[in-house]
């Protein structure tokens, strides 16, 4: 284990309030310098993330023809990409051959028959799932996971609220109805040797306002860039990788860093190399309008950053990271 990434522990934030206010300080903290959490003592059931690791595995390891079934495309982020379809060093404007990665997606699986649903719906937002036959009680166990990562985001939203000095439910109805992703990254074992500049997943930011992580704790290979060096975010079990992503970089004009990282190749080759992570990448709501929070402006300051919607903001950069 490396000590890089400071562990924030939720059960003493849910204590009481004193404790709460020290952990949104901590948070704060930590969000300045590194922008990478890690949140432990969450409550999500470890029994429901090791159903997600062996449902998932067993849909990686289906015939490709079968995972082609739920061939998905790069506009809606729902159902399977093969290998080496996307490079995430686009998004940088850096040229790369196409990530290591394949890749299972979904968003909000049961969306409200509402009139706002239906305009977000017409304008492309919350798509339909795609779902596999098999492996059995595989939908059901992605839609529960689903739903724990959303409740567990909109409480770190609360927090990352009060750790900006901000009322606890500032961010409340610009989150509530989000565009939220879940994905599966599966890296196969590598079989060849890489391309020049190949690797797992090219260095990036992450686009929306945070993700959780929860990756394997056996195979690493998530890097953080901090100082100018790559430093390894070493699994710790059972816990949640948190990030920071470029709209919470927008939203705290740049008090918090929406942080570059990668996943690089693994150091061991065969079965055992293999790694399979799951970001849930949470993405406020689509026409949510993101400029800079009043606590994070400097009387007579300017933002850094014109304002952007949370929607515009995750197509364009999800475009580019196809562009390979
Ligand atoms: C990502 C990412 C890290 C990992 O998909 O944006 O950074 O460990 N993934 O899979
Ligand atoms: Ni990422």
């Amino acid at each position: 284990m490396n000590n890089t990434v400071p562990i924030i522990d939720l059960a003493r934030a849910r204590s009481g309030d004193s404790e709460y206010h020290s952990v949104a300080r901590q948070i704060d903290a930590a969000n300045q310098h590194i922008g990478f959490l890690a949140v432990v003592n969450h409550g999500v059931p470890q029994a429901l993330l090791d159903e997600m690791y062996e449902v998932t595995t067993a849909f990686f390891d289906l015939p490709e023809e079968k995972k082609l079934d739920v061939l998905g495309n790069r506009h809606t982020s729902r159902g399977y990409i093969p290998p080496k379809q996307r490079a995430l060093a686009r998004t940088r404007g850096i040229r790369t051959p196409a990530d290591l990665v394949e890749l299972f997606s979904i968003g909000l699986p049961c969306v409200p028959d509402d009139p706002w649903f239906q305009r977000a719906q017409d304008l492309g937002y919350f798509a339909a799932n795609q779902w596999p036959s098999t492996p059995a009680r595989f939908q059901e166990i992605w839609e529960s996971y689903f739903g724990e990562m959303t409740s567990l985001a909109f409480e770190l939203m609360q927090l990352f609220a009060t750790a900006l000095g901000l009322d606890k439910h500032w961010f409340d109805d610009k989150v509530d109805r989000p565009i939220s992703n879940l994905f599966a990254n599966h890296y196969p074992p590598l079989t060849s040797e890489p391309e020049p500049g190949q690797i797992r997943v090219g260095e990036h930011t992450d686009y929306g306002s945070l993700t959780l992580l929860y990756q394997s704790d056996t195979v690493g290979g998530l890097e953080v860039f901090l100082d100018g060096t790559w430093c390894p975010v070493d699994p710790i079990p059972g816990s949640f990788v948190v990030n920071i992503g470029d709209l919470m970089a927008r939203w705290t004009n740049d008090r918090w860093i929406s942080t570059l990282h990668r996943v690089q190749n693994p150091t061991i080759s065969g079965a055992a190399s293999r790694r399979i992570s799951f970001p849930f990448f949470c993405q406020p709501n689509y026409d949510a309008a993101i400029e800079t929070l009043p606590t994070c402006l400097e009387p007579g300051g300017s933002s850094r950053y014109a304002t952007i919607t949370a929607g515009m903001n995750v197509s364009g950069k999800t475009n580019v990271s196809f562009d390979v």
